[in-house]
């Protein structure tokens, strides 16, 4: 996203971060910052510790180390300041089941002392431009996954926080929905936000984050813009599908290929080629004479998924979710 045009105050700060439960270290001496209008990912498989650090961030978990702060007010000693500069969209809606969407809303916007006049032309503003009308007066409890999911990251939207935290905030939504919420977070970083999102969908990262901070087993293993973290994988991969009854067979065939991905339910196998077409037409050769029959194949530039493979040893995909 186009940082140029706005100060490049930060606002996020974390120097150190940890915190453990019990003997599990959620999150091991985590840094980083982010500016105002800059989107910051975060990328990590299922108990990478995502959750924990936005959730001290936030200051919903206390910190067992380091430090963080908001817009200079420290998280841990000044969490009323911090408060009313953030908005979270957590993992475990924060929404009232009892009360309907436009509720919720008007709670959260006095929540945050808005005066009554922008509260509610705000509030209004959202609702249309989220496509909320339609169940904006019927009570969340009678809400399907999505629709939650929708007034949950609308509502940390009511105050027009300078922080945003965004954790998962597009798992359960409809492609349109997803769109809508993209298009948001440009705006809102373009306006000046700094937001920190947390996701398992790699496209997400790509298309949203100015930097990308892979996270794995409380640790950052890998950060960069998305861009330079595809381009230090230098390779090509050549992706192979065979039919699910000859994926072990042509495993064997190919041996042991430093960075090769498996995907069993798709029946493909992704095996790094560096740039050399040769190669690729061997390892062809090599499963055809070895009797496995090769449904499609090609040669492709390296995606995210391939840099998370590479880094972590498994694929990111998200199990399918439904909020
Ligand atoms: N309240 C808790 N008590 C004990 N362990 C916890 C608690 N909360 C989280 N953990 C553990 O801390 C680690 C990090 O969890 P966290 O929820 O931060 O991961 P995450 O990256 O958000 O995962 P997901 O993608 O599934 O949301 C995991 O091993 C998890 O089991
Ligand atoms: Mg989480």
């Amino acid at each position: 996203m186009d940082t140029m045009s706005i100060t490049s105050t930060t606002i996020i700060q974390a120097k150190h971060l940890r915190k453990s439960y019990g003997d599990v270290a959620a999150v091991r001496d985590l840094s980083f910052t982010v500016k105002a209008g800059q989107v910051v990912g975060l990328l990590g498989p299922n108990g990478a510790g995502k959750t924990t650090l936005v959730n001290m961030l936030s200051t919903l978990l206390s910190i067992d180390g380091g430090s963080a702060s908001v817009a200079g007010y420290d998280v841990a000693t000044q969490p009323d300041a911090v408060r009313q500069l953030i908005g979270l969209a957590g993992q475990s809606a924060a929404i009232d089941e009892k009360l309907t969407a436009r509720e919720n809303l008007e709670l959260f916007g006095r929540l945050y002392k808005i005066p009554r006049v922008e509260r509610q032309q705000r509030i209004e503003q959202l609702i249309e431009r989220f496509d909320m009308t339609e169940f904006a007066d019927r009570v969340a409890e009678t809400y399907s996954g999505g629709q939650r999911r929708r007034l949950d990251v609308v509502a940390a939207l009511v105050s027009n926080p300078p922080a945003l935290f965004l954790d998962e905030p597009t798992t359960g939504l409809d492609p349109r929905s997803r769109a809508e919420l993209w298009a948001a977070v440009e705006q809102l970083a373009s306006r000046g936000t700094a937001i920190v999102l947390t996701t398992q969908y790699l496209d997400e990262a790509d298309r949203l984050a100015d930097e990308i901070l892979i996270i794995d087993r409380g640790s950052v293993i890998a950060s960069g813009t998305p861009e330079s973290l595809k381009r230090n994988l230098e390779r090509d991969v050549l992706e192979i599908h065979v039919g699910i009854e000859d994926l072990d067979a042509a495993c064997g065939l190919i041996g042991e290929v430093p960075g090769l991905a498996v995907d069993r339910d798709a029946g493909s196998i992704g095996i790094p080629v560096g740039e050399e077409v040769d190669r690729s037409l061997d390892m062809l050769r090599q499963l055809q004479d070895g009797g496995i029959s090769i449904l499609d194949f090609q040669l492709r530039r390296p995606t995210l998924d391939d840099v998370f493979m590479s880094l972590t040893g498994s694929p990111a995909t998200p199990e399918e979710v439904s909020a």
